[in-house]
């Protein structure tokens, strides 16, 4: 039975709901996909670090009290972040990487992926910031060092986008794409079309834990700039900065201009697209548009993502989904370790 070594990077509430995956089905992996997993290193800034080579006990992790250096409570814990001792010296096969979204250098989550690469492991991420600024120098570090690298969760979290994309919608020839990729604004639009101001809505989102502590990535589009350039670079061939992406956000929308929609027949979403246009050139951006209700999404309420893919052969291919949470986070994760094993069988 094939078992990968995995070493956790970042311990917030993704890469411990992977822990709580492992401790319930573990067991049933091993008929269902063919492999089992183990943890062999943890590694949080906040938390502190464990190494254990012959297998850590995921249930006891997944439980870990969230406070400062609760790894020193393992067996072999310490209360300091050994980073770069749990990435190339847990003796771990794959790297997961699920630490903060750095928009502005993608740091540290980039050096963490680099030291895994150079070492020859693959790694699995769900960060937008080592994908959208540095993905094409860490792709290939990837196949220098003969392996994979992998990114599911960075766009949409668990809902299948980019490897539906890159695989059954091979030879379909997507020209472009729009998408709802923020939660939280559209949660705020939809909550608009139902009276309530845009700052309640907010506070709303916040609440229920949609947005970031801090909303304006969220409102203003920057988020959703960051998951634009990841498709559009992986999907259109694109090389794509952040910076070539235009950017505007929900926040100028009122009352008033929600309820003057609706009496056009219309609704504002926020939309990420992308689109390769006859001369070759690709152009992106993020900004508030009126959908009329035949707009594949349109119908696209609540925290839910979507993304439709227009393609020569299709026309458009709509997928939706969660685009945010902690188990559909760290399903994206295992579906990356899937497409690792699956790599490996057919090399
Ligand atoms: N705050 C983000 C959202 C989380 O609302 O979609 C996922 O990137």
């Amino acid at each position: 039975m094939t078992e990968y070594k995995l070493a956790l990077v970042g311990f917030g509430g993704v890469n411990r709901a992977l822990a709580q995956l492992i401790a319930e089905r573990n067991e049933n992996w091993k008929t269902e996909l063919g492999f089992t997993l183990k943890i062999v290193g943890v590694t949080d800034l906040f938390l502190g670090s464990v190494i254990g080579r012959e297998g850590l006990d995921a249930a006891l992790l997944a439980k870990l009290p969230a406070v400062k250096g609760a790894m020193a409570q393992l067996a072999g814990g310490e209360a300091d972040a050994l980073n770069e001792a749990v990435i190339k010296d847990s003796g771990a096969d794959i790297i997961v990487e699920a630490t903060f979204t750095n928009p502005v250098d993608g740091e540290p989550a980039t050096s963490f992926c680099r030291w895994a690469l150079e070492r020859g492991k693959h790694v699995v991420t769900t960060n937008k910031g080592p994908i959208a600024l540095h993905g094409a120098a860490l792709k290939a570090l990837a196949r220098s060092n003969n392996v994979t690298f992998e990114y599911e969760g960075s766009v949409m979290s668990g809902t299948p986008v980019i490897r539906l994309a890159k695989q059954s919608l091979a030879g379909s020839s997507i020209v472009g794409f729009e998408g709802i990729l923020n939660g939280t604004s559209n949660f705020v639009l939809t909550r608009m079309e139902g009276g309530l101001g845009f700052a309640e809505a907010v506070s709303k989102a916040q609440e229920l834990g949609y947005a970031e502590a801090d909303p304006t990535a969220d409102v203003e589009g920057h988020d959703v700039r960051l998951k634009v350039v990841i498709l559009a670079n992986e999907l259109l061939g694109a090389k794509l900065k952040v910076s070539d992406v235009t950017c505007s956000g929900i926040s100028s929308l009122d009352l008033g201009d929600i309820e003057k929609a609706r009496q056009d027949g219309a609704r504002w979403k926020l939309i990420g697209a992308a689109m390769r246009h006859a001369d070759g050139s690709i152009s992106a951006s993020v900004e508030p548009r009126l959908l009329k209700h035949d707009h594949p999404l349109s119908g696209i309420s609540g925290a839910t993502n979507a993304v439709s893919f227009t393609t020569d052969l299709l026309g458009a291919v709509t997928v939706s989904g969660p685009g945010a949470g902690r188990m559909e986070t760290a399903f994206a994760l295992l579906s990356d370790i899937i497409s690792i094993h699956q790599s490996v069988a057919h090399n």
